[in-house]
C-alpha cells in the first residue's frame, strides 16, 4: 500500500491507496484561513502545513485501519506548487522514509491530478488529459505511466483562476469557482456576449482577454448574466480544445480533472461535445477532483513501478514539469 501525501498549495491530504483503490483519504481545507485575504498567502500556507500534517497522515492510517507496517511506498507532491509549502511534504517524506527504510517517490501534482481520473477504475490508456486547476490548464497526450506529451496550454491565466479573479470582482470571496458556478446558474450568457478566444497554436488557451472582457461588462450587465457568460465563455474554450485534440491525436477517450473539473457544467458540456464524435469523456470523481493525496498516492504507485523510487536527497521544485 501506498501512503501519499500533498501540501502544494493550501490543502494538507494524506492519503492510504492500494494500487488504485483508495482506503482512506483525509483533506485539511485552509480555505477558510486564506478567505480573509482573497487568496492564497504562501507563509501562512507553509506554516499551516506544519501544524496540519502529522494529525492528517495518524488520521489517514487509522482511516484505513492500517499500520505504518502495512506502508510500502511513500509517494509525496514534489512540485509544481508554492516552494515553502511543497517543502513541508517533501522534507517530512523523507524524514519517514529514511526512518522506517521505506522506497519514497516524488510525484508531479499535475500527473498526480490526471491520476484522479483512475481511481477506484482502471487507467486506460491512450487518453486525453485535460488539466484545469487553479494554477494551470493543459491539454495533454498521455499513452502510459509516464509517456506524456504537452498538447497545449494556457499563456496567461488557469481557467480556476482567471474564474476566481471574476468571482472576486463580483464580490463572491474565495475560492471563487463553486461560487460563481451557483451565481452562473441564476443567470443568462446570453446578456452578456463576449468573444471568442484565438491562439497562435489551436491547442493553446488564453484566459486573460476574456476576464478582461467581462470585468469591462461588469457596470451594464447583471452580475448573474455575468458569471453565467463568463462561466459558459471557459466551458466552450475547454470543451473545444479538448475534444480537437482528441480527434487529431486520434484517441477516443477524454480525462476531466483538477478542481476546475467539480464544475458541472463543464463536465456536461464536455462529455456531450465529445460524445457527438463518439469520444467518451468523464470527469474524476468530485471528492477527487480538488487537491487531495490520493492521487498522488495512485501516480506514485506506477511512477514507482516505472522509473523507480528517488534518493533520500529529493528536493520540492516549485516549477517541476512532467
Ligand atoms: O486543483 P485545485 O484544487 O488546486 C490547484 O492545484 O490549483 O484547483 C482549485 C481551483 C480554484 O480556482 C477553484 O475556484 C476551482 O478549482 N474550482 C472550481 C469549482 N470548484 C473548484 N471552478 C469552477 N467550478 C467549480 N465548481
Ligand atoms: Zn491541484
Amino acid at each position: 500500500m501506498t501512503l501519499g501525501i500533498e501540501t502544494s498549495c493550501d490543502e494538507t491530504s494524506a492519503a492510504v491507496v492500494d494500487d488504485l483503490h483508495v482506503r482512506s483519504l483525509i483533506v485539511a481545507s485552509q480555505a477558510r484561513v486564506h478567505a480573509h485575504w482573497g487568496g492564497v498567502v504562501p507563509e501562512v500556507a507553509s506554516r499551516q502545513h506544519m501544524e496540519a500534517l502529522v494529525p492528517c497522515v495518524e488520521a489517514a492510517l487509522a482511516e484505513a485501519a492500517v499500520g505504518m507496517d502495512a506502508i510500502g511506498l511513500v509517494a509525496v507532491t514534489q512540485g509544481p506548487g508554492l516552494i515553502g509549502s511543497l517543502m513541508v511534504g517533501v522534507s517530512f517524506a523523507k524524514a519517514l522514509a529514511f526512518a522506517r527504510g521505506l522506497p519514497l517517490v516524488g510525484v508531479n501534482h499535475l500527473v498526480g491530478h490526471l491520476y484522479s481520473a483512475f481511481l477506484d477504475r482502471e487507467p486506460v490508456f491512450p487518453v486525453i488529459g485535460l488539466i484545469v486547476s487553479g494554477g494551470h490548464t493543459e491539454l495533454w497526450r498521455v499513452d502510459g505511466h509516464g509517456r506524456i506529451r504537452v498538447l497545449g496550454r494556457t499563456l496567461d491565466d488557469a481557467a480556476g483562476e482567471a474564474l476566481d479573479k471574476v468571482a472576486r470582482a463580483l464580490g463572491l470571496g474565495y475560492p471563487g469557482g463553486p461560487a460563481l458556478e451557483r451565481l452562473a446558474a441564476t443567470g443568462d450568457a446570453r446578456r452578456c456576449p463576449l468573444p471568442r478566444v484565438r491562439t497562435a497554436h489551436p491547442l493553446d488557451f488564453s484566459f486573460s482577454g476574456l476576464k478582461t472582457a467581462v470585468l469591462e461588462a461588469l457596470g451594464r450587465v447583471q452580475p448573474a448574466d455575468a458569471a453565467a457568460a463568463f462561466q459558459a465563455a471557459v466551458v466552450e474554450e475547454l470543451v473545444r480544445r479538448a475534444v480537437e485534440a482528441a480527434r487529431s491525436e486520434e484517441v477516443d477517450r477524454i480525462a476531466l480533472v483538477g478542481g476546475v473539473a467539480a464544475n458541472r457544467s463543464l463536465g456536461a458540456a464536455l462529455e456531450a461535445a465529445a460524445g457527438a464524435y463518439g469520444i467518451k469523456a468523464w470527469a474524476a470523481e468530485a471528492r477527487y477532483t480538488g487537491d487531495n493525496a490520493a492521487m498522488i498516492a495512485a501516480a506514485g504507485r506506477f511512477v514507482h513501478a516505472a522509473r523507480g523510487g528517488d534518493p533520500l536527497t529529493l528536493m520540492a521544485d516549485a516549477l517541476a514539469r512532467p
